[in-house]
């Protein structure tokens, strides 16, 4: 057997001595400050967990790998690692220039030479790669509101390994996880990739995985980006902290993987697979719908339940390690144990909690019996997700000027504080612009701003277990989900749309400014000269122009209970 998974595998660090005089002299080098997923992706092209790549993927590499999954020279690479930018920002910047790497505090952590600079055609990437242009997807999304519109591509020169403060002892290089086999005689390793805490069947799936393999195994858990939505990593590593005892000694570890996930479905398995290999791993757990995103705008899955398991097996010889299959595993009543789905002995009591049925349980404070998960697992969940009641979370109005989302917003301000229990601030678009945005103007650049830093705001709110009302105009639909998903990760987010007509508003007129608009003296008015994109998806749509101000509110609290926010 060919124990290649033990050797060294290259990285791009320079040596310490090197790293040294190449950071004194990048000091006078253009600069780009990495974001949080750049960040991701240049640890693993460092630390050779994306290898064969040898840094940010030129134009030939990126064009066949978003084409047929291949870099330009054949070799299998199925996501495209690549360094997006600023327009601005590459105004600046030549083909055979040398730029500085730097993380959020200025730490220059590579050297990038650029040998192309170009525009990526978007809508390609996101057909090819992730299936569809459909912005339901986490990172087509994120591909057109969040990437810059131009990639540079080109070597790395590794300085110095991005600073990490937590879990230090639990995050490992490929070469260190290598060393580590090596030490401990594992020949043959089945990883486990997962951005779930994990409960006791999983526990049984993947110690039967590495029963059937006769290996040992990784528990490998994604701890850099993973799904917008997902429990916190801090969280997770605790949990599986607690799940490591419940394995037999010295036949499982378990490192952090600091990956951004593109939840690309089967291109991402392949790509999971790849990058295990290079972590020393001989064999891979593949479940049903693998990194799968979610549903698409239409509702249905991007991705068949199996597609990830078919693309992975037939490059399993390329990538170079062996798929295991994911048993789906269920608790028998009557034996008190957990067996795979389809060997469940005839007229036995299946029980099984679904992902759905536990985010319930957990939001509504319900008991999660001990034949799912360990105590310790559900004591940590309960712990950084209270019941919903006790969390802090958001109300977001949006609608056209007028429309009366103020007045609604400080009706429910005053009900939500008669109630009690938890702090209450309200965010209005005046006095938003007032205190917080005072030198912006009504430009989509600075609506944009304007509506990032009131989720900022609400989103420490909804943090620190308070509740949050804004009311600003927020007329487009991508700033709105930016704050969604900003605020999703503390708390509940409850999209109010104020959908007064703008025949409407305009009638009322309450502070002149449709009058100003038509006369064209102010300009880009919302809804006269400025759009309003009116939200498909929002938790609650008001009416207010059949219905009272004090009734609205009440609708709104109506719905707040209904969501468990609230109890009277
Ligand atoms: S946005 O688009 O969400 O940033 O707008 P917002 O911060 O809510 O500010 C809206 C209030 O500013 C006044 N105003 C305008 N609104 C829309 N378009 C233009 N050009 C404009 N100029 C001034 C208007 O009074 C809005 O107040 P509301 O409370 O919505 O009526």
């Amino acid at each position: 057997m060919s124990l290649s998974n033990l050797a060294p595998i290259q990285e791009l660090y320079v040596s310490h001595e090197s790293a040294l005089k190449l950071k004194t002299e990048a000091g006078t080098l253009p600069s780009w400050d990495l974001t949080a997923r750049q960040i991701c992706d240049l640890e693993l092209l460092m630390n050779g967990g994306f290898n064969p790549l040898k840094g940010f993927l030129g134009q030939a590499d990126y064009e066949s790998v978003v084409e047929t999954m291949r870099l330009a020279d054949g070799a299998l690479w199925p996501i495209p690692v690549t360094l997006d930018v600023s327009e601005a920002f590459a105004a600046t910047v030549e083909p055979g220039q040398d730029i500085a790497l730097r993380d959020p505090e200025g730490v220059i952590l590579a050297i990038l030479s650029v040998s192309d600079k170009y525009l990526p055609n978007k809508p390609r990437e996101a057909e090819m790669v992730f299936g569809a242009d459909d912005l339901a997807h986490p990172a087509v999304n994120y591909l057109h509101h969040v990437a810059g519109p131009v990639y540079l591509g080109g070597p790395i020169t590794g300085i110095q390994q991005p600073v990490h403060y937590d879990f230090k002892g639990r995050r490992d290089t490929p070469n260190e996880l290598r060393a580590f086999f090596r030490k401990m005689g594992w020949r043959r390793v089945v990883a486990f990739q997962t951005r779930n805490p994990l409960h006791r069947a999983h526990q049984e799936l993947t110690f039967r995985a590495a029963r059937e393999a006769q290996a040992n195994l990784l528990i490998h858990p994604v701890v850099g980006m993973t799904k917008p939505g997902d429990v916190d990593h801090f969280t997770r590593v605790r949990c599986y902290e607690a799940v490591l005892d419940q394995y037999p000694s010295s036949t499982t570890s378990m490192s952090l993987l600091n990956l951004a996930m593109r939840m690309a479905g089967p291109r991402e398995a392949v790509w999971h697979g790849l990058i295990r290999r290079n972590h020393g791993c001989t064999h891979f757990i593949v479940g049903r719908d693998h990194a799968g995103p979610g549903k698409n705008s239409a509702g249905q899955d991007f991705y068949g339940p199996y597609d990830a398991q078919v693309l992975f097996k037939e490059h399993e010889a390329e990538i170079g390690l062996e798929m295991v299959d994911f048993k789906h595993m269920v608790y028998v009543q009557e034996k008190a144990q957990y067996y795979p789905a389809n060997e469940v002995p005839d007229g036995s009591t299946v029980l099984d909690i679904s992902g759905t049925e536990l985010r319930r349980r957990l939001r509504e404070g319900i008991e999660i019996p001990e034949w799912f998960s360990f105590p310790q697992v559900v004591a940590e969940l309960r712990r950084t997700s209270p019941a919903r009641a006790k969390q802090g979370f958001t109300v977001f109005f949006t609608g056209l000027s007028g429309s009366g989302k103020s007045t609604i917003a400080n009706a429910l301000m005053v009900k939500l504080m008669e109630m009690g229990g938890r702090p209450v601030t309200l965010l209005d678009g005046d006095v938003v612009r007032k205190h917080l945005s005072s030198e912006l103007g009504f430009s989509k650049e600075h609506r944009d701003i304007n509506i990032k830093r009131i989720g900022y705001v609400a989103s420490e709110i909804t943090k620190n277990g308070g509740i949050a009302l804004c009311a600003p105009i927020a007329p487009y639909t991508a700033t709105r989900r930016a704050v969604r998903e900003m605020i999703e990760q503390y708390g509940a987010f409850v999209e109010v749309h104020v959908a007064t007509s703008i025949e409407e508003c305009e009638r009322r007129d309450r502070k002149g400014l449709y009058k100003l608009a038509r006369e064209g003296k102010i300009k880009e008015f919302t809804g006269i000269s400025d759009p309003y994109e009116a939200p498909s998806k929002a938790e609650l749509v008001v009416d207010t122009e059949n219905v009272d101000v004090d009734h609205c509110a009440h609708q709104v609290v109506l719905k707040l209970e209904g969501m468990g926010l609230i109890r009277n």
